[in-house]
């Protein structure tokens, strides 16, 4: 079997410290939230794959069907020997590409979820004994050292994660994401596109509650991590399109007035009577929008695709 290394970029404390600092500073700040990031623990991680089974979540399938129809021609433009995935979750989609990539040497997947990396990683290397697969449990969003693997590189952003970043975090993504590429790499990012409201409301609301589950998990990691006494049953699931910034938002609304204490924080934290946590926000994108700002981080996207709906995009860009 070929070989499966497991990097720990974060240090052991990392998250716990991050955790703490962004729970101390999303709960103090009104509109309160907290940064998606922290939903994918292993329970989290198991939820988002059963999101992408269901009926009303429409961005994996469209996404997949890209990644059928083009990975051939993803492989002839890039010549990639190696595949970094942010964001990589279960690498699922990401076989398609494998499939099509014949000089690829090493695949690099990089995720927050261990749980993820590792069921991900096992289950390549039993598949494909001749990859190489080097996972890095690290945060994207703090930039990252790639290991010293063969190019030219492709990068793959999938599965529209990065509309989970504010416009300025995205800024800051795709500059950080530039700076590791070389030339003759190339940058393949997953955008889910504007489309009607109700179609986008359901795709976070859908009718089993797989999706309420999985926002409300978040609540689940604080209270293990800092000792939070949050009870998920106070809060209900919330999704909203957002006109204006063009992007939904997931909240959780509490249902009566009260109060969680963090322990770890010596933290009394009140809500009102409907007052909202803000949890994640996943912006739908234009075309035109893609392509300013990948130019804004001195990338040229070179190739656009939709699915055959026109729900989704996958743009491949490379260095300027
Ligand atoms: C929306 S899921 C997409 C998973 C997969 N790429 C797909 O297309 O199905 C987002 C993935 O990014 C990971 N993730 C979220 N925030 C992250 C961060 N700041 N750094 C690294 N990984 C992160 C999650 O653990 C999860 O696996």
């Amino acid at each position: 079997m070929s070989p499966f290394h497991i990097t720990r970029i974060l240090p052991e404390d990392a998250a716990g410290a991050a955790l703490r600092a962004d729970v101390l500073g999303g709960l103090h700040r009104t509109p309160k939230s907290l940064p998606p990031k922290w939903f994918y623990d292993a329970r989290g991680s198991e939820l988002f794959d059963e999101i992408t089974e269901l009926p009303e979540y429409y961005p994996t399938r469209a996404e997949r069907e890209i990644l059928l129809d083009r990975s051939a021609e993803i492989a002839a433009a890039t010549r990639a020997r190696t595949l970094v995935e942010l964001g990589s979750g279960s690498s699922d989609k990401t076989r398609h590409l494998l499939d099509e990539l014949s000089g690829l040497r090493m695949y690099v997947p990089v995720d927050v979820s261990e749980s993820a990396l590792v069921h991900a990683g096992e289950a390549l290397i039993a598949e494909r004994p001749a990859l190489d697969v080097h996972a890095l449990i690290a945060d994207f969003t703090r930039g990252i050292t790639l290991p010293d693997t063969p190019g030219p590189r492709l990068i793959a952003f999938l599965g529209g994660t990065i509309g989970n970043l504010l416009p300025a975090e995205r800024a800051t993504f795709l500059s950080s994401v530039r700076s590791l590429m070389s030339p003759g790499d190339a940058l393949l990012l997953g955008t889910d596109l504007v489309k009607d409201e109700s179609v986008l409301v359901s795709a976070y609301d859908d009718a089993a509650g797989v999706t309420a589950a999985f926002n409300k998990n978040v609540l689940t990691v604080v209270n293990r991590e800092l000792g939070a006494d949050f009870d998920p049953d106070d809060f209900a699931h919330v999704a909203l399109w957002d006109r204006d910034h063009e992007w939904i938002e997931m909240r959780l609304r509490a249902r009566t007035a009260l109060t969680v204490k963090v322990h770890a924080l010596d933290l009394a934290v009140d809500f009102a009577a409907g007052e909202d946590l803000r949890t994640e926000i996943s912006a739908k994108f234009r075309e035109d929008g893609v392509r300013k700002e990948l130019a804004a981080a001195d990338l040229d996207r070179t190739h656009w695709w939709t699915d055959r709906k026109g729900r989704f995009a996958l743009s491949l860009s490379v260095a300027r």
